[in-house]
């Protein structure tokens, strides 16, 4: 069997009586970045790309909801629930329709990704539409599955957290060794929480560097924001989960936590496809763009580098709406000069 349950068993809280749900996630590829590498004044060779978007329903989620689904049936539960910016209830809905479990999902209005709705909506998920933004989604929600013996699957499930940390082996394990600096999105909190976990677990401690939207900042600012605003959806988030974690996360391996604008974050994302050949929604492109925030202020971490791209950019079609495509319009049967 495939899928990170059945690779990483004799690390992840799992026993003969788990019933395993998976759909194939994690084993994605660590490519090389060499163009990033060269704009940010590194040595080629120096960073890779951990393509997360290429797990079965596109994002790192997958990860975490493998186990999170399997231990939710394990445990009898009535069905699952989650709030989510878009990724989770995709992920949520393919696995538990695959586990034949209920599932609730409740997304902030107007504010998620037109591939993710769609996934939700094709999974057979029940969607509640909140008229406000995920943070309030998500007490809404984590208060429902108390109240109604739902499994809530959000980051704050500890198998979430345990799924993901599978994504650190996996690096370790094609690299030869650790990185020396991890670069990667932060929303809600729980995937730099989750990768950390999985480093010091194998005895590694890369630094750790996390990037969140300049609109949507609350580690940075080092308090709640109350109405997140940025063009990176899944990241629009004001007082995340996992607070507490990322901090001791950046704290014990000396990184940092920062942001980026959107501008920034959009520019990595177009580098990203055009020079480099991949495709990933915005959000994911945070770490990057924190990469080259950091070589323009010469501050750039020396060694080797991994960023997580943590979501494919087929996700989110609406942005690219912003960009002008290489264009020409012609009368079938004519000729083009190229
Ligand atoms: N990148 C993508 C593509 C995401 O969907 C998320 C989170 C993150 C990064 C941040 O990860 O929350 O663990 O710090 N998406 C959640 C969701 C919140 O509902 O899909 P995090």
């Amino acid at each position: 069997m495939s899928g990170i349950i059945a690779r990483w068993r004799d690390r992840l809280p799992v026993s003969e009586r788990t019933p395993i749900v998976t759909l194939g996630e994690g084993g994605t590829p660590l490519v090389r970045a060499d163009h990033v590498a060269k704009a940010a004044g590194l040595p080629p060779d120096s960073v890779h790309l951990k393509l997360e978007g290429l797990n079965p329903t596109g994002s790192f989620k997958d990860r975490g909801m493998a186990l999170a689904i399997s231990k939710a049936l394990e445990d009898g539960a009535e069905g699952v629930l989650c709030a989510s910016t878009g990724n989770t209830s995709a992920s949520a809905a393919a696995y538990a329709a695959r586990a034949e479990l209920r599932c609730v999902v409740f997304l902030p209005k107007g504010k998620v990704a037109a591939g993710k709705l769609s996934q939700a909506v094709m999974h057979g998920a029940e969607i509640v539409e909140v008229d406000g933004n995920f943070d309030q989604a998500l007490k809404m929600a984590a208060e429902a599955a108390r109240l109604q013996g739902f499994t809530l699957v959000n980051s704050s499930n500890p198998f979430r957290i345990e799924g993901q940390k599978t994504g650190a082996f996996e690096i370790v394990e094609a690299l030869g060794r650790a990185p020396d600096n991890h670069f990667i999105p932060v929303g809600n909190a729980g995937n730099i929480t989750a990768y950390w976990k999985g480093y010091t677990e194998m005895g590694h401690r890369p630094r750790m560097f996390g990037w969140q939207a300049a609109g949507a900042a609350p580690l940075v600012r080092g308090k709640p924001v109350k109405d997140p605003k940025t063009v990176a959806t899944a990241i629009r988030i004001g007082n995340p989960v996992s607070w507490k974690t990322a901090v001791a996360a950046r704290d014990d391996s000396h990184g940092m936590i920062g942001s980026a604008t959107d501008a920034e974050i959009l520019a990595a994302y177009r580098f990203l496809a055009e020079k480099e050949g991949v495709f990933c929604e915005p959000a994911s492109a945070a770490g990057v763009a924190g990469l080259f925030k950091l070589a323009k202020a010469r501050k750039a971490p020396s060694g080797l580098t991994v960023c997580v791209l943590t979501g494919h950019g087929l996700k989110d079609p609406g942005i690219t709406a912003r960009f002008k495509p290489k264009l020409r319009r012609v009368k079938a049967g004519g000729s083009i000069k190229l």
